[in-house]
């Protein structure tokens, strides 16, 4: 028989080696653990097994499953991309002929591909694309940065990429959606990047989701005004420029491997610094950096380098992002750039001095009083107090009180006025809200006592499956149906993992990694008991609950001849059981 895609690729694959490519994890005893990606947490509660190629997290997101499930999550992707991406990774070759695999985020991958060989194709053999290869070339970069990331050339004409797009049998319609092209007022459709050296730009695994444009000569334009530097693709389905860190395709392996991140603002940045050897460098391509960046990057490293203008007063953009990156427990250095220069300038002319001021970066402390001691006088009342309103917020924010104190002991000092005096005003600070997380935290999945005792009765066979014998037949009852099957599996097969049935697969897995994970160093035995004993204790207790209250029914009811007395003799008997216990 042959195998289905699906087998073999799971059988091709490591989970383990799959989402160590997108999180960090570390070994635990036969298990790998990871601070969960799905939601926002500190301690690491995402459990991966490689004997069952499967994952769950424990906390409170409680999401779990294969490497498909975890590709679909992760990616934000449907079924059919994620089993794409995985048989790429296996070298699996999947029958193109599916129609059902050939869905429309699939289609749009493909005119991202074809546009982005097109307009490489332009840089290299069209007159204008030639002159713009120059210019890139002039500022320093090298063929092989401009093969690296596929830097291209949009021709200077209306409809170069959607006639060639449309030739490959693409709808206009579907470039229209991957941004590449805008309809006008007439209906027609024309290309959005034109006359432009173009940027494509890359999820994590490397696919192309959208572009940006750079001019390379100043044009006037007829009205006078000056072209925009970039323009980029608009938000798409494939695209969103908030969740998006260009470079980090290619710079993850590295900042895990540094444990450090180096944060610039543009494209050119990260390609010229990438050229002097600098291969942890990723960008926010212009904007702040945005709460779901920072937990892409959590997953990298816990270290940021910032190399961009830093706007200290007010609420700069820039600032809201390094709070933010604070507040997510980020340690976070600045690297201070010379005046008008920024990493791509720098990388280019000198690349030892890119290095040296790496290394050079202050703390965020030492950033902040540097610059606002330097920028007021703190010598007059004016000047401490315009200190204090920018250095007060800052404080206020600061999680760790520690870390706290020590500000607020140096403020102190360098404005020579009491301590007291600081804290009392920092009580009076207001500071704005940093806007959370959107998604919501899920809430936690609330397992009754009854259901927590029935999942450690089944952890506990699992470890000890002599333990199995301890549960009478009519102690089968106590179980919930749901967990009876369960329970009934692990009896029969002694506690071992083997041809689990489908419809068991999940929780069994389920109790399996939980069982490899927790209660270690107990007596089995004992514990066993003491939880059989507890989960008669509730069944006991609700059975006894119903009873009386149809005791109390059925007094009230003078028609029931002796059917409260009846259901009191069962109370008793069923209150005796509560007694052995
Ligand atoms: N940017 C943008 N639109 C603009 C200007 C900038 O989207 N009108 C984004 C781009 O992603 C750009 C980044 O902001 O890469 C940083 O801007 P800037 O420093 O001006 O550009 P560089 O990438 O450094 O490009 P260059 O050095 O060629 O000016
Ligand atoms: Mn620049």
């Amino acid at each position: 028989m042959i195998n289905s895609p699906i087998e073999d690729i799971k059988n091709r694959l490591d989970i383990v080696d799959v989402i160590r490519s997108y999180i960090k994890v570390h070994k635990a005893g036969t298990n790998y653990r990871a601070v969960c990606p799905f939601h926002n947490e500190k301690k690491p509660s995402f459990f991966i097994s490689p004997t069952k190629q499967i994952w769950h997290c424990f906390g409170s997101c409680s999401e779990g499953g294969d490497i498909f499930k975890f590709v679909m999550k992760i990616e934000g992707v449907e079924f059919g991309d994620a089993l794409r991406i995985l048989a790429q990774k296996a070298g699996v070759e999947l029958k193109k002929q599916d129609p059902k695999l050939v869905t429309e985020r699939q289609r749009m991958y493909e005119i991202t591909n074809l546009a982005c060989r097109f307009f490489e194709t332009q840089l290299e053999q069209s007159l204008a694309g030639k002159e713009a290869k120059k210019y890139l070339l002039d500022r320093g970069m090298n063929e092989e940065s401009i093969n690296k990331w596929k830097l291209g050339y949009a021709p200077d004409v209306w409809q170069g990429l959607s006639d060639f797009l449309v030739s490959k049998g693409y709808q206009k319609n579907e470039i229209e959606r991957v941004g590449l092209a805008l309809k006008g007022r007439t209906g027609n459709y024309y290309d959005r990047f034109r006359g432009r050296i173009i940027f494509p730009i890359f999820d994590l695994s490397s696919q192309i989701i959208g572009f940006g444009g750079r001019i390379f000569k100043q044009v006037k334009r007829f009205d006078g005004q000056e072209e925009a530097k970039y323009i980029n693709s608009p938000a798409t389905s494939l695209y969103d420029k908030s969740r998006v860190l260009y470079g980090l395709n290619k710079a993850g392996i590295e900042i895990r491997k540094n444990n450090k991140c180096i944060l610039v603002e543009g494209y050119m940045d990260v390609i010229m610094t990438s050229q002097a050897g600098f291969e942890n460098v990723v960008a926010t391509s212009g904007t702040a950096l945005t709460p779901y960046q920072l937990r892409i990057l959590k997953r990298y490293s816990d270290n940021l380098l910032t190399a961009f203008d830093m706007d200290l007063a007010g609420g700069s953009a820039t600032k809201r992002g390094i709070d933010l990156a604070q507040e997510e427990g980020f340690n976070i250095k600045i690297v201070t750039m010379p005046e008008g220069k920024d990493p791509a300038d720098i990388s280019s002319e000198r690349p030892e001095e890119f290095q040296e001021l790496v290394d050079s970066a202050k703390s965020i402390h030492d950033f902040y009083f540097n610059n606002t001691f330097s920028k007021y006088d703190k010598n007059t009342i004016e000047g401490k107090k315009d200190i204090s309103k920018i250095l007060l917020p800052v404080i206020k924010k600061i999680p760790n009180k520690i870390e706290q104190a020590i500000w607020v002991q140096d403020l102190a000092k360098g404005l020579g006025v009491r301590e007291e005096n600081i804290l009392e005003e920092l009580g009076k600070t207001k500071v704005e809200q940093i806007e959370k997380y959107q998604e919501e935290e899920k809430q936690l999945i609330k397992k009754t006592r009854k259901e927590l005792l029935e999942e450690r009765l089944a952890i506990l066979i699992i470890k000890r499956p002599e333990n199995a014998s301890l549960i009478k037949k009519e102690d089968l009852a106590l179980f919930s149906l749901d967990e009876v099957t369960v329970i009934d599996y692990l009896i029969e097969n002694n506690g071992k993992i083997e041809k689990v049935p489908d419809n068991l697969k999940d929780k069994v897995n389920y109790m399996f990694l939980r069982a490899e994970t927790e209660l270690d160093d107990i007596d089995y035995e004992k514990e066993f008991i003491d939880c059989l004993d507890r989960l008669k204790d509730i069944v006991v207790r609700s059975k006894l609950n119903n009873l009386s209250n149809e005791i109390r029914l059925a007094e009230q009811d003078n028609s029931s001849d002796g059917k409260a007395q009846k259901l009191s003799e069962e109370f008793n008997q069923e209150a005796k059981l509560l007694k052995e216990i």
